[in-house]
């Protein structure tokens, strides 16, 4: 028989591998509020759509559901400081992007900055909000994926092989690994 682990004490081990996000979204104000998100799932089908997961009494739930749109920008393991501060401080308490000294880049299709600090960034418009117990899930269509220049291969895609993000599993960080396939499988 295999051995249950216990989810009240090792919960986290439920995230068994993402790569981690700074979510960003604008405030009523203008201002910008970043967070560090780990729940972020794409989903199969078309138009391109992933689903977020961020608990009621984190302040970037209320934002992005007034907002409705939302970036989402991927760090590498240099940045583990800033995702440690991002998901640690609310945004109700303090700007985020000022302490950890964040820089916005204009996005494409909304009005939340993607940030010049991460290499892979997702523009989100939410069109789907659930509410279950004290979680909201944000079912939205992904309006473009962009890619730092140096890392895009010139033909619209992107040099995966460079690509080196931080992944969040089993409650601890990790770089990724060396490319073990090519191809789906
Ligand atoms: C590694 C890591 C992953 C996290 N993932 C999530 C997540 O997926 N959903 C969520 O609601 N909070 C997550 N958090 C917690 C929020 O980032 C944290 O509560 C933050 O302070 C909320 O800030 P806000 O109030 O400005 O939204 C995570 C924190 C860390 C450190």
């Amino acid at each position: 028989m295999r051995v249950p682990v216990d989810l009240g004490v090792y919960g986290e081990y439920l995230h068994y591998g993402m790569p981690l996000a700074l979510v960003t979204v604008l405030e009523d104000d203008g201002s910008v509020n970043v967070t560090t998100i780990a729940s972020i799932t794409p989903l199969p089908g078309e138009p391109s759509r992933l689903v977020m997961g961020i608990l009621a009494e984190n302040y970037t739930s209320q934002l992005v559901e007034e907002q409705k749109e939302f970036v989402v920008n991927f760090i590498t393991p240099e940045m583990r400081s800033i995702a440690r501060a991002c998901g640690s401080y609310s945004g109700k308490d303090a700007n985020k992007m000022e302490i950890c000294d964040l820089h916005p880049l204009p996005a494409r299709y909304v009005k939340a900055p993607l940030l010049e600090e991460c290499p892979l960034n997702i523009e989100c418009q939410v069109e789907h909000v659930l509410k279950v117990d004290d979680l909201y899930l944000f079912v939205s269509k992904i309006l473009v994926l962009e890619v730092a220049p140096e890392l895009s291969d010139g033909r619209n895609g992107v040099q995966v092989d460079k690509l080196a993000l931080l992944f969040y599993a089993f409650g601890h960080t990790f770089a990724r690994g060396p490319m073990v396939g090519h191809g789906p499988i």
